[in-house]
């Protein structure tokens, strides 16, 4: 007895140690305790987004196990703790452990250690989604739900839970007397019935029910069908199939109805009152004597992330033979499947009529055997859908005015959301999608305690307020307004905001919902363009505060579209856009300095904002840039790529059929460009192409020359060294400074001609200007001339008028000439700024052979006339003056006294010499 008293107790005292140390072992890393009344409480995951499906179980004091977990990737996921699963309670919530959900999860296990939190902090565990402030699911801890319905009525959008036996008695054994919180999304199987349909069930012998789940990733005007076939049909499987067709209303209620075939055709009531085709079972009976007949029983329905599910209950063994069929778990049976569109109900009909599934099979229709009993799972991961087209979508253009008001929450996109939400043309926070450059124009009336405004915060409600920054892009306080005086708000969304931006209120978090950006027209979004030379390539821009965005697209199929600011493609700055081997749009800059593959000499500079896109070939880049670069000038050939916006651009492309990164070859050399450059002005928007010398410009400049440069020089010569003569000097003079004056008026005539216009902007166009005044202000003195004296008799009585305006005459005409010739040369620079090249260059040197051949000729006549004058100088003395009345001005203001001021054409050659150079 005391033997067997000790060796129990011995057993005992072992199996004491055994636990302790077990207990120890299963506490885990870290030495974590199980003292929490929570230790061992499992539940399944609430699918609130993201179709996140998955096992909850707590294992000890600071960690939790997750198992057969989906989930759909998010942007920044976490485990998130919170007191509650109302909006103000979650969105108040915190990051409970260091480990992120960063990828998309398929079935998976693992065990999350909770960092810096204890569980009875917390009363709900989030999958958490940061930046968007999304709850794609979550499980609430403890009993805190007893007997209310699935949370899921509330959260999630479009779902809907008939009343769900939670908590359920677990059914793994294992846990002991632990207790399962269920979900309608998890069974116990799945099958995959075609890409995008999925079969799942969880098989209840006790009850003797199946429940089933269907679940689509297709629209909501389709039904999901799925059924029993009769055991005898052997090719026609859906004749006197028992099928259940499930879907959604129009209001996105959920439906599962219990049908019966008899023919392939929709549902047809006779005359006689007899019913073909698929139809539901109470159709055929005329009634339903309690839920008899219509024993498909819905449970939960949900549309999210563009899936459909629904899950139902039906008996394994139904009282109607008629129209069920029974389901022997034990056997195989062949069961079919159909997906299709489906008609809502009309008077004639009050039911949902499912469409002929049409398609192929296995797509839209099909069949497999299926043993209930066995277990599979061969569902791997969550469904994705294309897009989640359950969105609605306004596509926001110039004409429609967009009204905003607020309105209670009820299936708002991105759970959880507050109970009121912004509403636009009476939508329930749908996707706008607005064109870049294309104004949009809202009417907002939501309220004084909603402030719209548009910005990069997909929360909202002020991100500055939560530590966050933003970018807001039109709206703030003053946007609110209601019914009775609305406030009107245009947001023109510029070229470089971002793909998605959100409307949101100011003064609450999560009330709105996304805009889409698209681009519109370049033209749209660009304020000037001009179409570079042969019409091959259009040059689009927008210039900022400091930085220009440049668009360049091709109007031909190619490779690859290079612009290029310079001359020509050799020392230039080129931007080229190209498709890389990836699919890839890349756009990088070079500079330039030679002809060969070689030559082209990759740079850093920073451009933002770069896309390249290729549509049927034609390729289209667009970049920003500052216009001064960041480095100091010279350190690399790129900090010298100024772009000046007020000075004229000289833009150059070229076209190839393929550019690489790295190895640039000969083959990659350009094979079609631009035959000559446009200057482009970035302020104005005006472009023209850079000739060599437009011909009509040019006869322009050879007017001028010949009229500052031959007839007004030559004039004045006549005037100082011809006097001898006699009256023909006079003639001379009229005759050439007349003939001038008509030249240069012909020559302005085909300046303005050519350039469509008067522009006084530049240089050569206010020296020119002023030339001519002057020009023309010679005749007009000449015209007031005062008499020599009454008949000219006495040579020496001048009147002290005459000898003043002959002072005036002549100094003003000199001026005029040294501004004529000004007018020339800033002409002549003009002329090789706007062309550059050689041509200028030759005419400036013939420009200064002329003027220096002109000064030589100044100078000996000067010289042969001071001879002259010391001649008649001696002669006059010895009496022998015989001077003609005519001999005036010139002598007396050049007179060979030198101690008055020196003669103004001399002074003339003198300032010549430097400004011909
Ligand atoms: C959830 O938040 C609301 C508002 O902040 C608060 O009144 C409520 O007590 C919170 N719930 C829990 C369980 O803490
Ligand atoms: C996800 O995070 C884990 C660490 O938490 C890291 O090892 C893993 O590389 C990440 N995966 C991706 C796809 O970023
Ligand atoms: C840990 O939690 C406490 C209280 O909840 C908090 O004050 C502290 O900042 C947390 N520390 C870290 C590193 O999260
Ligand atoms: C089947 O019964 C459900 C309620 O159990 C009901 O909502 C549904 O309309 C019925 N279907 C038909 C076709 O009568
Ligand atoms: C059911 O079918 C599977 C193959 O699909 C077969 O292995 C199994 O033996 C069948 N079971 C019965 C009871 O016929
Ligand atoms: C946003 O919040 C910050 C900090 O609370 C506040 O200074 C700022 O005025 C708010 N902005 C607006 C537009 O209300
Ligand atoms: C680009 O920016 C970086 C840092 O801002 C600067 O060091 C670099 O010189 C810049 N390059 C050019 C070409 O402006």
């Amino acid at each position: 007895m005391a033997g067997k008293c000790a060796s129990a107790w011995l057993l005992s005292f072992l199996l004491f140690f055994l636990f302790v140390f077990c207990d120890a072992d299963s506490g885990g890393e870290g030495g974590c305790t199980r003292n929490s009344s929570l230790v061992d409480f499992e539940s399944e995951f609430v699918m609130v987004q993201h179709q996140l499906r998955g096992v909850f179980k707590v294992i000890d004091d600071c960690s939790f196990r997750v198992s057969k977990f989906d989930m759909i990737e998010g942007s920044d996921v976490q485990w998130w703790g919170a007191l509650g699963d109302a909006f103000e309670n979650l969105t108040a919530g915190f990051v409970i452990s260091d480990e992120k959900l960063n990828r998309t999860y398929k079935g998976e296990s693992f065990s999350v250690r909770l960092n810096n939190v204890t569980w009875d902090q917390i009363k709900v565990i989030a999958v958490w989604d940061e930046p968007t402030a999304s709850d794609f699911g979550h499980v609430l801890l403890g009993n805190m739900r007893n007997n209310s319905a699935s949370p899921l009525n509330s959260s999630a959008p479009g779902s809907y839970s008939a009343p769900l036996p939670s908590p359920s008695i677990g059914n793994n054994s294992s846990g002991g007397n632990s207790q399962l919180y269920e979900q309608p999304t998890m069974f116990d199987n799945c099958k995959i019935l075609a890409n995008n349909y999925r079969l799942r069930w969880t098989l209840n012998l006790e009850a003797d029910l199946i429940d089933i789940g269907l679940e689509a990733a297709q629209g909501s005007e389709y039904y999901m069908a799925f059924g029993w076939a009769h055991p005898n049909s052997s090719n026609e499987l859906m004749l006197h199939a028992d099928v259940a067709v499930t879907g959604f209303t129009e209001e996105g209620t959920p439906f599962a109805d219990d049908y019966f075939i008899t023919r392939y055709s929709e549902c047809l009531l006779s005359k006689d009152g007899s019913v073909e085709g698929v139809c539901p079972d109470t159709i055929y009976e005329g009634s339903d004597p309690i839920g008899l007949v219509n024993n498909t029983r819905l449970v939960y329905g949900h549309r999210i992330d563009g899936v459909s599910f629904i899950r139902y209950q039906r008996p394994l063994q139904s009282v109607d033979i008629k129209y069920d069929l029974p389901v022997d778990h034990t056997k195989n049976m062949t069961v079919i499947w159909a997906l299709g569109l489906i008609r809502p109900p009309d008077v004639l009909r009050p039911y949902y009529l499912p469409q002929n599934h049409g398609g192929p099979p296995l797509v839209t229709h099909g069949h497999l055997t299926l043993n209930v009993s066995e277990h599979v799972n061969d569902c791997l991961g969550p469904l994705e859908a294309e897009g989640k087209e359950d969105e609605d979508l306004i596509f926001a253009d110039e004409k429609t005015t967009l009204v905003v008001v607020a309105g209670p929450a009820l299936h708002y996109p991105n759970p959880p959301n507050p109970s009121k939400v912004l509403y636009i043309n009476e939508r329930e926070a749908p996707v706008l999608r607005v064109e870049r450059g294309v104004p949009v124009k809202f009417s907002i009336q939501a309220g004084h305690d909603v402030a719209f405004y548009i910005t990069s915060d997909p929360v909202g409600g002020n991100a500055t307020f939560r530590n966050m920054s933003e970018t807001i892009y039109a709206g703030g306080p003053e946007a609110e307004g209601v019914p009775a005086s609305p406030m009107d708000l245009v947001w023109a969304p510029a070229r470089n905001t971002p793909d998605e931006v959100y409307y949101q209120s100011l003064y609450g978090q999560k009330m709105g919902w996304k805009v889409q950006l698209v681009d519109g027209g370049l033209s749209d979004m660009y304020n000037n363009s001009v179409v570079l030379d042969d019409e091959q390539v259009t040059l689009f821009w927008t210039l900022s505060d400091k930085s220009i965005s440049i668009a360049a697209r091709g109007e031909k199929k190619s490779g690859y579209l290079a612009v290029a600011f310079g001359s020509g493609m050799v020392n230039s700055f080129a931007y080229v856009g190209w498709i890389d081997e990836t699919g890839k749009g890349r756009v990088n800059t070079y500079w330039i300095d030679g002809q060969e593959a070689a030559a082209v000499h990759p740079t850093r500079e920073n451009l933002t904002h770069i896309r390249c896109k290729s549509e049927d070939g034609i390729i289209t880049f667009e970049f920003t840039r500052p216009y001064y670069p960041s480095c100091v000038p010279g350190s690399r050939p790129e900090c010298d790529n100024i772009i000046d916006p007020t000075t004229p651009l000289r833009v150059v492309w070229a076209m190839g059929a393929r550019w690489s990164e790295n190895r640039l070859s000969e083959a990659n050399m350009h094979s079609t460009t631009s035959s000559r450059p446009v200057r482009v002005l970035l302020i104005s928007g005006l472009a023209e192409a850079v000739e060599d010398l437009r011909p009509v410009l040019a006869v322009h400049g050879c007017m001028m020359f010949v009229a500052w440069g031959m007839m007004f020089p030559g004039g004045i010569l006549a005037a100082r060294y011809l006097k001898h003569l006699g009256n023909e000097w006079y003639q001379l003079h009229i005759y050439l400074q007349y003939s001038g004056l008509a030249i240069i008026v012909l020559g302005v005539l085909f300046a303005v001609a050519e350039l469509r216009g008067f522009f006084f902007g530049s240089v050569h166009a206010k020296f020119g200007v002023a030339a001519i005044v002057l020009a023309f202000l010679q005749p007009l003195n000449a015209s007031i001339r005062p008499e020599v004296t009454a008949n000219g008799e006495v040579v020496s009585s001048k009147s002290t008028l005459r000898i003043l305006w002959e002072y005036l005459h002549v100094v003003s005409g000199r001026c005029t000439l040294v501004v004529g010739f000004s007018a020339l040369l800033s002409g002549m620079k003009h002329l090789g700024d706007r062309y550059g090249g050689q041509n200028v260059r030759e005419l400036n040197w013939v420009m200064m052979i002329w003027f220096l051949m002109g000064s030589l000729l100044v100078m000996h006549l000067e010289y042969n006339e001071k001879r002259k004058r010391e001649r008649s100088f001696l002669r006059s003395n010895l009496g022998l003056d015989n001077i003609d009345e005519r001999d005036d001005s010139i002598d007396l203001l050049c007179s060979d006294d030198r101690t008055q001021e020196p003669c103004p054409s001399e002074g003339m050659e003198v300032e010549l010499e430097p400004l011909s150079r």
